[in-house]
């Protein structure tokens, strides 16, 4: 009896060690065929050999041109299908306004932001609308469009602006033209301008970042670097690297993992401040999500998103604008010209209707955008096998990108002017005449259109016209085209740098 025991235990023993080396075998082939396979479809793209290929690799482009979107516009206006695949990359990039509807409205479905983006983003904007697809994204999507296009927010936004531009923008603009000598750096200016004003409009909470007296604050310092070191992520050929110093928590990942820390304490902090005070009555952003969201940490993410999203573009328009009038003075004449048909002398602001009725100035703005877009190119990811309207094979997993930049410098979209800085080309009657979505994808376009697009042009405007009714701002050397730093917006390399003088009194420019 004892024996049978001992052997059915043996017996036991026996087969569950067997089946756990069989586990233990089977997932070690599993891993290793996946990791096979992984080596095999990226050997085949890293090694990829053709020439456009080999030049990204040794960065040969670099010897032609300053920045690596100059290159893409050059391949692409090259292109008969005005659409490229970088192998190593596995990246196919598209300046054609058909692919672009293709993309963004005809398969929206099949081309979402994927795991990929969401990966490299993921630690940063968590749940937030820009990281998120399916449920998660069209719940923030139709709560955000609610309230981006209610009247009361629109002047919240509109007061938020003026209140920066009265109190801080204009008196140091003021201040460096009294000196007379001072250079300003306009891209600074107008980073943490539109911090202040991004911070105080989604949060109600003002950073004070434009005070001239202040350093730069901790939230937007750790912000401003959480943005650069995720962009950085997304530049390398594969992941690996990445995620392996995270996983470690060295290098750049640490810095990375450090500046997230920050922000999210900070904003939870803000959150619980005001949950305390009570939230109902407040015109902000946050206030009237939490009224819909019970999650704080949802919350945070929802709020990183909007910051993302109105911070660095914003300050890349602005900057952008006032580096392309510092070569066109007649632009300027046209836009003060405009202003002082409707508006009286001694009015400080434009009223928001005033604002909707400047044509002119409107085109302006287009005519930047389209040459200098806050964000140069954006990616999806395709969900399954595509044929593209031009003929191009998309691989389930590809990432496809559309490209603003090159788009504005196809003869075939804009004709041969493309090139030119040319408000005109926006004006029909007298009036200011829409472009087609998706030959003019700045804001994006389709179903997932920039949800700030009304606001950013007002904001542009409203600046616009406050600082050039009062100063003339003149660009230190613009002669060179911009370079642009890496990253997920169009920053400038060395910023843009100017000398502020009061109007009338800086010498006459020539127009270029
Ligand atoms: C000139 C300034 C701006 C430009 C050029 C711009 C451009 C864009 C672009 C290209 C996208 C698509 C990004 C993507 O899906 O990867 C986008 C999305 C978005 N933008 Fe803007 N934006 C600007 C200002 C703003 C401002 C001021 C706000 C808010 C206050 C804002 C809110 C958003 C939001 C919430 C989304 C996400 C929409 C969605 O995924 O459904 N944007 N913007």
């Amino acid at each position: 009896m004892e024996s049978t025991g001992i052997s059915w235990l043996h017996k036991f023993q026996t087969s569950s060690c067997f089946f756990f080396v069989l586990s233990l075998l089977l997932l070690t082939i599993s891993v290793a065929l996946i990791f096979c396979k992984f080596l095999w479809f990226s050997r085949r793209r890293l090694l990829c050999r053709c020439h456009i290929c080999d030049s990204y690799r040794t960065s040969s482009w670099a010897n032609e041109f300053d920045n690596l979107c100059d290159w893409y516009t050059h391949l692409l206006k090259k292109s008969p299908s005005q659409t490229i695949h970088i192998h190593v990359l596995g990246n196919v990039i598209t300046a054609n306004p058909v692919v672009v509807e293709y993309m963004l409205k005809t398969r929206f479905n099949n081309y979402p932001k994927g795991k990929p983006f969401s990966m490299i983003l993921g630690d940063f904007l968590g749940k937030g609308i820009f990281n998120v697809d399916g449920d998660w994204w069209m719940f923030q999507r139709k709560m955000a469009s609610l309230e981006l296009g209610s009247i009361a927010i629109r002047s919240h936004a509109y007061k938020t602006v003026t209140k920066e531009i009265e109190t801080r923008l204009l008196p140091l603009l003021s201040a460096a033209a009294e000196d007379g000598k001072r250079i300003l750096d306009l891209q600074d200016v107008f980073q943490r301008f539109s911090f202040d004003n991004i911070c105080n409009f989604s949060f109600g909470v003002d950073p004070g970042c434009l005070e001239s007296s202040m350093p730069i604050s901790s939230f937007a310092e750790s912000f401003n670097l959480a943005t650069k070191l995720s962009a950085e992520r997304a530049l390398a050929i594969t992941p690996l690297v990445w995620k392996m110093k995270r996983l470690l928590n060295v290098g750049s990942e640490k810095k990375l993992n450090d500046a997230i820390k920050v922000v999210k304490v900070l904003a939870k902090d803000v959150i619980s401040q005001k949950r305390k005070l009570g939230f109902s009555n407040h015109q902000d952003l946050l206030s009237r999500f939490m009224a819909c969201v019970n999650d704080d940490k949802f919350l945070v993410d929802i709020v990183i998103s909007f910051i993302l999203a109105g911070q660095d573009t914003m300050a890349s328009a602005l900057s952008a604008f006032f580096w392309l009038l510092g070569t066109h003075p007649e632009t300027v004449s046209r836009i003060r010209s405009e202003a002082k048909e409707v508006m009286d002398g001694d009015q400080e602001f434009a009223s928001f209707e005033q604002i909707r009725g400047l044509h002119y100035l409107h085109a302006v703005v287009y005519e930047s955008l389209r040459l200098l877009p806050p964000i140069q190119f954006d990616s999806k990811f395709a969900l399954k096998d595509d044929v593209l309207p031009d003929g191009t094979t998309v691989k389930e997993g590809t990432r496809v990108t559309y490209h603003p930049y090159a788009m504005a410098r196809m003869d075939q979209i804009w004709g041969p002017d493309c090139m030119k800085f040319k408000p005109e080309r926006w004006i029909e009657n007298g009036k200011f005449c829409p472009p087609n979505a998706y030959k003019y994808p700045v804001f994006q376009a389709g179903s997932r259109v920039c949800l700030g697009k009304e606001m950013a042009i007002v904001e542009m405007k409203i600046v616009a016209l406050s600082v050039l009714r009062k100063f003339d701002i003149m660009v230190v050397s613009p002669a060179s085209g911009p370079r642009f730093s890496p990253g997920l917006t169009a920053i400038m390399k060395g910023g843009v740098k100017v000398l502020v003088k009061k109007k009338g009194d800086a010498p006459p420019l020539e127009e270029n």
